[in-house]
């Protein structure tokens, strides 16, 4: 595994309650030039803002911590011995501004239940508000119905955590961009694109010569996106699912044959539709192929039949934990979001544009 995750500044402090405004700041790794004038950045030591962090992925809420030059908010989150969670806020928030960072990955329903009681707690010990940072947001694919008699639970779950007193949400590439419609209160649905993108470019692997491949038809647009980004042709896979965790190609549509190819889709989890969307490409002639998610589950056999895979090199990012046995494949490269999510969380403190970010 290649590690590009970024590291940042950390020092002590008090916080305060004063608020000021913010210039346009900075980033790494993917973000806008007009970003990177870290000097420019003024402490955020002295102001309301106060992170949590869950359980799901502690390693991602400590580099965003890390790049906001905060220390995270004291909070105990551990289990009754009946399996309930049981959440303490250790410090006060009274009158704060809270972000609490937890992907609804791992044992989803825990880290949902989680999520919901954080938020609770917040709200009673009176946080002037509270922004839910979910960077993958479980469930997301049951979005809507596709028979009758079925759950819309994608749904369901933006109901409890609205329910439970969140007042926004920050998430990274929802499986359905209409998802942030089943919330009534405001939603960043950041894109990784920028990041994988920069990262491709930089490894020299952009030509005449690369194919931009969605793996099934739900992802055109995700993949359109990355293929303008790097002047790359376009091709899609056509792919049905027999029964649930099962891919089955149908079709490719578009020139691929000599190519290079790289497959991008949001979530890695059977890895059922990569591996088989690259078996096809290599059958019908792609030279090579390289494949991003943002999102990698790596539910279990996924690891195993990606090593076995054709795939050159597989591009991710820490949106979720990585599973111990994906820790070793070598063809695997970490792209950190922390710094997107922390540019995110002071943009909206400060009411700064968010969508400047990827202009
Ligand atoms: C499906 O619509 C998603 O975009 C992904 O392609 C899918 O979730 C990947 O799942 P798996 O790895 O289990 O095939």
């Amino acid at each position: 595994m290649n590690d590009r995750s970024s590291s940042s500044l950390s020092t002590p402090g008090a916080r305060a309650s004063s608020r000021g405004n913010s210039p346009t700041t900075a980033s790494k790794s993917g973000l806008p030039a007009l970003l990177m004038e870290e000097a420019a950045r003024p402490s955020l030591m002295d102001e309301n803002l106060v992170l949590f962090k869950g359980t799901a992925n502690p390693g991602l809420a400590e580099a965003v911590a890390r790049h906001l030059g905060l220390p995270l908010g004291q909070a105990m989150v551990t289990r009754f011995s009946n399996g309930e969670t049981r959440v303490k806020i250790e410090e006060n928030v009274r009158g704060a501004e809270v972000f609490v960072i937890q992907p609804t990955c791992g044992n989803v329903n825990d880290s949902i239940m989680e999520l919901l009681i954080m938020v609770d707690a917040l709200s009673r010990a009176s946080a002037r508000s509270i922004c839910a940072v979910i960077p993958y947001y479980g469930y997301a694919k049951q979005e809507k119905k596709t028979s009758g008699r079925e759950p819309i639970s994608a749904k369901l779950v933006a109901n409890l955590i609205t329910t439970a007193g969140a007042d926004r949400v920050i998430t990274i590439d929802l499986h359905a961009a209409a998802i942030q419609g089943f919330f009534d209160i405001p939603v960043d649905n950041l894109v990784a694109l920028p990041l994988l993108a920069n990262y491709f470019q930089a490894r020299g692997i952009v030509n005449s010569d690369l194919v931009v491949v969605s793996p099934d038809a739900g992802g055109v647009a995700r993949a359109r996106g990355l293929a303008e980004r790097l002047g790359a042709r376009l091709a899609i896979i056509f792919k049905r699912r027999p029964e649930p965790d099962q891919a089955d190609v149908i079709e490719v549509v578009g020139e691929i044959e000599g190519r290079t190819a790289l497959v991008v889709d949001d979530m890695i989890s059977t890895g059922g539709t990569l591996v088989r969307g690259v078996e096809t490409l290599i059958e019908r002639g792609v030279k090579k192929v390289y494949a991003a998610a943002t999102h990698a589950i790596l539910a279990g056999n996924a690891t195993r039949i990606i090593e076995n895979s054709p795939i050159e090199e597989l591009v991710i990012t820490d949106t979720v934990p990585l599973p111990e046995e994906a820790r070793r494949l070598k063809k695997l490269t970490v792209l950190s979001v922390a710094p997107l999510l922390g540019e995110t969380i002071r943009r909206n403190y400060f009411n700064l544009s968010v969508s400047k970010l990827f202009d």
